[in-house]
């Protein structure tokens, strides 16, 4: 597995995967991995020839008042995971080699971007879309592969790949979790003592409104689901930031719950640690 830091190499390099004909496949990361990543990379090695796996802590996504400093870290043991799961090559540029100091370009996927994670976190989305058709640019990928984790994110994705007639073909791959339910995520390394069962809670109010749909003989409003949600959350003692059910494309509000319904809840847990969590509401077809 090549471990490769340059701007100049990453695009050598894929160009020369390009020209002989192999497909390539990018996974964007920031790093400390976990089973989420993995599944993505797997899926990645059933597509293309040839894996890149960028690991970037990209600090255009972070507000002024987040986590960029204390974000977790730890690429030897990244490295070590991605060679096991057959990665050709890991990207992980410098900051200051992807943003120089007159760096001024922003892409912006507007309406996308507007509710949930974007209203709590003003610019983030600009961040991410900047820094992944960067990513693309630099790395030429047939495929790139993304969670449903952030499905905002996915949908903000496929918006700006269709927007600007990018060759690259969108692969949105299902949460990983934990065995109790909880969604992995690198921020769960923030979760210490009685805030790692506190943070069951949202997948705990997922699941029942799962189940309070699956079992409803009649349409269900969509604000039933989420007062169920908040009183989940607020018994458990998080604090909501969102809970909304929305279209998995256009990520409107629906009223009314349809097959194509995402319940999409942002929760804080012991004040500090922010976890997002989202499923359909339907159940899947048999
Ligand atoms: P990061 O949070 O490291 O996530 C990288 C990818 O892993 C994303 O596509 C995310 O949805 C996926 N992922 C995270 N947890 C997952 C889980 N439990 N199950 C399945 N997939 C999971 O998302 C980012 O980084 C950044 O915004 C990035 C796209 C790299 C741009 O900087």
């Amino acid at each position: 597995m090549k471990i490769i830091g340059s701007l100049t190499e990453i695009s050598r390099q894929a160009a020369k995967w390009q020209r002989q004909g192999l497909k390539i496949a990018l996974v964007p990361t920031m790093g400390c991995l976990h089973e989420g990543h993995l599944s993505l990379m797997r899926q990645a090695a059933a597509v293309a020839d040839r894996i890149i796996v960028s690991i970037f802590v990209n600090p255009i996504q972070f507000g002024p008042n987040e986590d960029f400093g204390s974000y977790p870290r730890q690429f030897q043991t990244d490295c070590e995971l991605a060679e096991k799961e057959g990665v050709h090559a890991i990207f992980s540029p410098e900051s200051k080699d992807m943003y120089g100091d007159s760096f001024q370009t922003k892409v912006h996927v507007a309406k996308l971007s507007e509710g949930m994670c974007g209203a709590d976190r003003p610019g983030h989305f600009d961040g991410v879309a900047t820094v992944v058709l960067k990513l693309f640019h630099l790395t030429l990928p047939d495929f790139a592969v993304f969670g449903q984790k952030d499905f905002q994110q996915l949908a903000i994705i496929r918006r700006l790949v269709i927007d600007l007639n990018l060759k690259v073909e969108i692969i949105g791959c299902p949460i990983v979790r934990e065995q109790d339910g909880l969604a992995m995520s690198s921020r769960n390394k923030y979760l210490l003592g009685e805030s790692r069962s506190q943070a069951l809670c949202l997948s705990k109010a997922i699941q029942t409104a799962r189940k309070f749909v699956a079992e409803s003989q009649q349409q269900v409003p969509a604000a039933t689901v989420i007062s169920q949600t908040r009183e989940i959350i607020a018994q458990a003692g998080g604090k909501l930031e969102y809970a909304v059910v929305v279209n998995e494309t256009t990520l409107e509000n629906e009223t009314i719950v349809t097959p194509q319904s995402m319940l999409a809840i942002a929760v804080k847990i012991g004040g500090t640690v922010r976890l997002i969590d989202n499923a359909r509401l339907f159940p899947e077809p048999e």
